[in-house]
């Protein structure tokens, strides 16, 4: 597939068939993806995948963890709840067309717990990533880590397999550390689901809008 085919084709993917995904397949992912740039080559990203009997177990123990513990939802480093405009809008707009598409009414909170828990069961994916970094890099690692998903995510669309990025997997940490036995000094920042999308499902027709370039660019010296 050609790149820019593989920009336009990716699109965050919340339901997906049950088909294995080979470890050799995973293994030829992670090796595209660690061609990812970092800052002075660092390459800070760790990853688990996880799949089969350890994947069900991360699934039955966050998602009964999360009934016991609904409040637990801070991250372990630095993260906020509410942000300004226009991202908190942005931010509304895709929840409500998600929502719309699964037909869950505005205000319908039972639904949308259930919706959000599906994060935990990597939306039914056969495999799943868990991406941690070391608690004393800075920032920039965060930058570099990003890069790896992405190009991870891009290389999976490439093979014919279909991503969502999962942000949801930084809350909840305690239980997937001590699941997956998770050093102290590394932080779990995000998820990724891996598999083949299902194309019957409702949720995977949602096309998340972007802002045009004047938006978001700023030219100089043109
Ligand atoms: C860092 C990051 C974290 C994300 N976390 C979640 C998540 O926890 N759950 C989810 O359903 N989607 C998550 N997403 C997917 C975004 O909602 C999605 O990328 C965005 O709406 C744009 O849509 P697209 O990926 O289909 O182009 C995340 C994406 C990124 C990059």
């Amino acid at each position: 597939m050609h790149l820019i085919d593989a920009l336009h084709a990716r699109k965050s993917v919340r339901a997906f068939r049950p088909d294995p995904v080979p470890r050799a397949l995973v293994e030829e992912l992670l090796v595209l993806a660690s061609r990812a740039p970092s800052g002075t080559n660092i390459q800070p990203w760790k990853v688990h995948v996880v799949a089969g009997a350890v994947r069900r177990r991360l699934e039955e123990e966050v998602l009964a963890h999360r009934e016991t513990n609904p409040e637990d939802v801070r991250a372990e480093f630095p993260r906020m709840n509410k942000r300004k405009e226009p991202y908190q809008g942005r931010m509304r707009k895709l929840g409500k067309e998600m929502y719309g598409l699964i037909g869950i009414p505005k205000g319908d909170q039972a639904a949308n717990w259930a919706q959000w828990g599906r994060n935990y069961k990597f939306f039914d994916a056969p495999v799943g990533l868990i991406f941690t970094v070391d608690k004393e890099l800075d920032r920039m690692s965060y930058v570099d880590v990003g890069m790896f998903m992405q190009t991870f995510m891009l290389a999976a669309k490439a093979k014919g397999l279909d991503t969502c990025a999962q942000g949801a997997w930084n809350n909840y940490w305690t239980v997937t550390r001590r699941i997956l036995n998770v050093p102290e000094d590394e932080y779990i920042i995000a998820g990724i689901s891996l598999g083949y999308a299902d194309d019957s499902h409702p949720v995977n027709t949602l096309v998340a809008e972007r802002e045009p370039v004047e938006s978001f660019a700023t030219f100089h010296g043109f």
